[in-house]
């Protein structure tokens, strides 16, 4: 690896991972390719280590000539996939750009990328890969007993969201099948950490804790999702990209599966001891039940014997001090959240889902 395309590299995870490669391998060189969407975030990427080494192009994955031309240009040996639409609720209330991004977007990245591996050599020539950044959300919903979701359990999206990121597994898989072109795929669990948008749940009620607002739980709060440290994420990634083996993919995961409610009352419980003075502490009184989601995935769970047996990788962060970390970076950075907190379409998103949400 030399020459990294990295897409959606202004977001939580992409942004996470570029200061990652920075740092840990001083000879790579990583082109960032961007739409710049509410979620993509210059400021994401004022702090990256060895600045030099990291491009970034302002560009839609869905622009064929231009990724073809970036990855000529660059002379890319490796693709790394996280552009996409990411917000479950928001593929709910307005699914279009979901297909647009998730599916076309990763078909038209693939067919730039088969053109450019058929100029470097094509079959046989692995010197190009196409690595797809998935989720665990394509293996639907788990019912209470059943045994974690390995890579070989079936596909059953619930949601838009889950089933545009289902499309794009399947096509990457198609293309590694039909053309033999070198990918691989890591499907992962909710992540949290720095940079993450507060449309999600744990950055958002460490906002609205700070600011006294409301801390809206979807149903009984019963929901079970399995959560990693995105610097754990980050970490398995380029595990996969030095020692994975091509065609393979692999589940990557925290190890842990609280109920949403176990989540808020620890944060609430980080809240009261790091703003003791607050006058919302204690901060669980904010805690207010709403309208569930539709479809809701009850529960998640991953196995990761696969990467822990075959790539050594496991995950660093418990819950409990990830959570504190998250929590001081958030309130390190108000100055962050105000920026998007003065959005006008993150207002009007709280507006639609929030305030607007039938009881
Ligand atoms: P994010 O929403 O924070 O960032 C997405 C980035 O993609 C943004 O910078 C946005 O501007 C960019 N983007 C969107 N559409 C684009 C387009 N058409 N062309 C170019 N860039 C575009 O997302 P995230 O949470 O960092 O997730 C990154 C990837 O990881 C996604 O593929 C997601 O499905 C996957 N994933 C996320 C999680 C999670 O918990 N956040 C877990 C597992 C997998
Ligand atoms: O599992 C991986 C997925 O995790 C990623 O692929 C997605 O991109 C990412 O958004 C995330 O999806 P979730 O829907 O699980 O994340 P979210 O943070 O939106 O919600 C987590 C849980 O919390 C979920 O059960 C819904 C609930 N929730 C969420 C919000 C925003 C609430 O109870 N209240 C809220 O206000």
């Amino acid at each position: 690896m030399k020459n990294i395309l990295v897409t959606g590299g202004a977001g939580f995870i992409g942004s996470n991972f570029i200061r990652f490669i920075l740092r840990q391998e001083p000879d790579i060189q990583v082109v960032n390719l961007d739409k710049l969407t509410y979620a993509g975030r210059m400021e994401n990427l004022q702090d990256l280590p060895d600045p030099q080494r990291h491009i970034f192009v302002k560009g839609d994955v869905c622009d064929r000539d231009l990724v073809q031309r970036l990855l000529r240009q660059h002379r890319i040996d490796t693709i790394v996939h996280f552009a996409a639409e990411t917000h479950v609720d928001r593929s709910i209330s307005a699914p279009d750009q979901f297909i647009q991004t998730n599916v076309i977007g990763t078909h038209t990245l693939l067919e730039a990328a088969r053109a450019y591996w058929l100029e470097e050599g094509g079959p046989g020539e692995t010197s190009v890969r196409f690595h797809h950044v998935s989720t665990d959300e394509v293996y639907g919903d788990l019912r209470p007993g059943e045994p974690a979701w390995t890579e070989e359990t079936p596909y059953d999206p619930s949601s838009p969201y889950s089933a545009s990121k289902a499309a794009s597994d399947h096509l990457v898989r198609a293309y590694g099948r039909t053309y033999q072109m070198p990918y691989t795929i890591t499907n992962c669990t909710n992540n949290y950490g720095p940079y993450q948008f507060p449309e999600k749940l744990i950055p958002l009620m460490l906002i609205n804790m700070v600011a006294g607002k409301p801390l809206p739980v979807y149903g009984d709060g019963g929901q079970i999702r399995d959560w990693l440290y995105v610097e754990d994420h980050c970490e398995a990634i380029w595990r996969v990209l030095r020692r994975g083996t091509p065609g393979e993919t692999y589940n990557i995961g925290g190890n842990n599966q609280p109920t949403n409610l176990a989540v808020v009352q620890t944060l609430c419980d980080i809240a009261d001891e790091l703003l003791h003075d607050s006058p919302h502490a204690p901060h669980a009184q904010l805690i207010t039940y709403v309208k569930d989601r539709p479809g809701h995935d009850r529960r998640y769970a991953m196995d990761i014997t696969k990467i822990r047996t075959q790539l050594g990788w496991e995950p660093r962060q418990s819950l409990e001090s990830g959570l504190l970390a998250t929590f001081k970076w958030y309130l390190e950075h108000a100055e962050w959240v105000s920026q998007i907190n003065r959005q006008a379409d993150f207002q009007n998103w709280l507006e639609l889902n929030y305030t607007k949400r039938t009881p």
